[in-house]
């Protein structure tokens, strides 16, 4: 796991940014830390209403400057980014005042952050980002410098859906894909520079269509490129998941068994409130053909509690849905009102203490079960990809097949290869096991 520091300053929005910049990044192998020293990522998440708000940030940045001095002297790297409205109002103000950031990244343009820290980590530059993205901007990418085990490559973006609640859709936005040859190419310069993993990225990946290719079919031309071992896709809408995709999780050994599948409610009026254009058992009936192509695929989702007139039903129907469908690890939020989206103006805007104590229970129940599939686990022998050194010396850390992160006290030497690992015990975050 890598490590992020998010501090937020300012209101709601920003601290519900700040946890979706958070999500966004925990498939990228992010997880949140409480103090920024020793952190591979710290975002300040900034606000511009308050008085000084940007000297405030400067002297914020002075005091990181040092700290990522001293992870450099490791040989680590702490990738520095500010956020929010300061970004935005500064622009290139910030990197001519603050050289020390990587990234500056304007409240638009979130969604990009993966994307963002892939170019700042293979340049060793600043990315700014507070325009309107322009739509080709794929074509401006270098070819990556270097790569980690798992390396990320954007595929597409935008969104057509225009779920009620979601900014998406206005900020990126129609679908986009990308070429397939300028996909299989930079999966085959990643591979070279020693990639073992690729995380297909699109807001809407799974919606991926160019040239009569489909993700599946990319999927199978990026495993036949030599050292790649494993690919995963990022974050798929149900109602894109065709057939080929599911039948690939059944025939394409290099995909992993892992999906984010994002449902948001278990309620069919809530979804309907949502625009999803799916129903609960829709999804249930997906999960059953996905889990008839793979039995053992990990689902995970996002959910949004309080949406403008959820009952006590539907947030029951919601929890019905968790316990029926049975996640490995799930991302949920309070609703939060986005200008310009269709559900800011609902009438029917849930209290926060209502929910608050739906998003606790939802949290405790989506806990228990990443626990319990965590646990299922302890006993088995599964394949891990090692992707780096672990913080405790002579530990090694990689991940399952589902994406667990997996820690086992060995040579380094094993690191980018697939060994198989006897998991013998799980804590809070983590499995550890023996080499089998
Ligand atoms: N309020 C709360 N959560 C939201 N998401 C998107 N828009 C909102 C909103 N207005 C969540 C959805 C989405 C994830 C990336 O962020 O669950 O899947
Ligand atoms: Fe599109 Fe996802 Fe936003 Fe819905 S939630 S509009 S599918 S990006």
């Amino acid at each position: 796991m890598k490590k992020l520091f998010v501090k937020t300053y300012g209101c709601q929005m920003n601290a519900y940014d700040s946890a979706k910049m958070a999500d966004l990044l925990a498939p990228l192998g992010y997880a949140a830390t409480d103090v920024p020293e020793g952190a591979d990522m710290v975002i300040l998440n900034t606000c511009h209403i308050r008085e000084r708000a940007a000297e405030k940030v400067y002297s914020e940045l002075g005091r990181l400057k040092q700290m990522k001095a001293a992870k450099a002297k490791d040989g680590g790297q702490m990738l520095l980014a500010v956020a929010g409205c300061v970004a935005q109002a500064e622009g290139q103000e910030i990197v001519a005042r603050a050289p020390q950031v990587d990234l500056v990244v304007g409240p638009q343009s979130y969604h990009r952050l993966p994307e963002m820290i892939a170019r700042a980590a293979r340049s060793q530059g600043h990315v700014l980002e507070t325009d309107f993205p322009a739509l080709e901007k794929f074509d401006s990418l270098n070819a990556p410098q270097s790569s980690g085990i798992s390396a990320f490559l954007t595929v597409q973006e935008g969104c057509d859906k225009f779920c009620t609640f979601c900014v998406v859709p206005y900020t990126r936005g129609s679908e986009h894909s990308r070429p397939p040859q300028a996909i299989v190419t930079e999966a085959r310069q990643l591979a070279e520079k020693g990639a073992r993993e690729i995380v297909l990225l699109g807001q809407n990946v799974n919606a991926y269509d160019c040239d009569g290719w489909g993700l599946a079919k990319l999927c199978e031309a990026i495993g036949e490129i030599e050292g790649i071992k494993r690919i995963r896709y990022t974050t798929s809408h149900p109602r894109d998941m065709g057939d080929d995709l599911i039948a690939a999780h059944g025939g394409n050994p290099k995909l992993m068994p892992y999906l984010h599948l994002p449902v948001q409610s278990g309620s069919d009026a809530v979804l309907e409130a949502m625009n999803r254009q799916h129903k609960a058992d829709d999804y249930r009936r997906l999960v059953e053909r996905i889990r008839a192509a793979r039995s053992d695929i990990a689902l995970t989702s996002d959910f949004i509690v309080g949406f403008p007139g959820e009952s006590d039903a539907d947030f029951e129907a919601t929890l019905g849905l968790v316990r029926d469908i049975g996640y490995a690890t799930a991302f949920s939020f309070k609703y939060s009102k986005r200008p310009g989206t269709p559900a800011s103006t609902m009438r029917k805007q849930i209290p926060e203490d209502v929910k608050a104590a739906r998003l606790d229970a939802l949290q405790k129940l989506l806990l228990s079960q990443q626990y319990a599939f965590d646990d299922s686990q302890v006993g088995k022998v599964l394949p891990v990809l090692f992707e780096k050194t672990a913080r405790e010396t002579g530990q090694i850390m990689g991940r399952t097949p589902y994406l667990q992160p997996v820690h086992v006290k060995t040579d380094a030497a094993h690191i980018s290869q697939v060994a198989d690992v006897r998991i013998e015990r799980r804590t809070a975050n983590s499995l550890h096991g023996v080499l089998a």
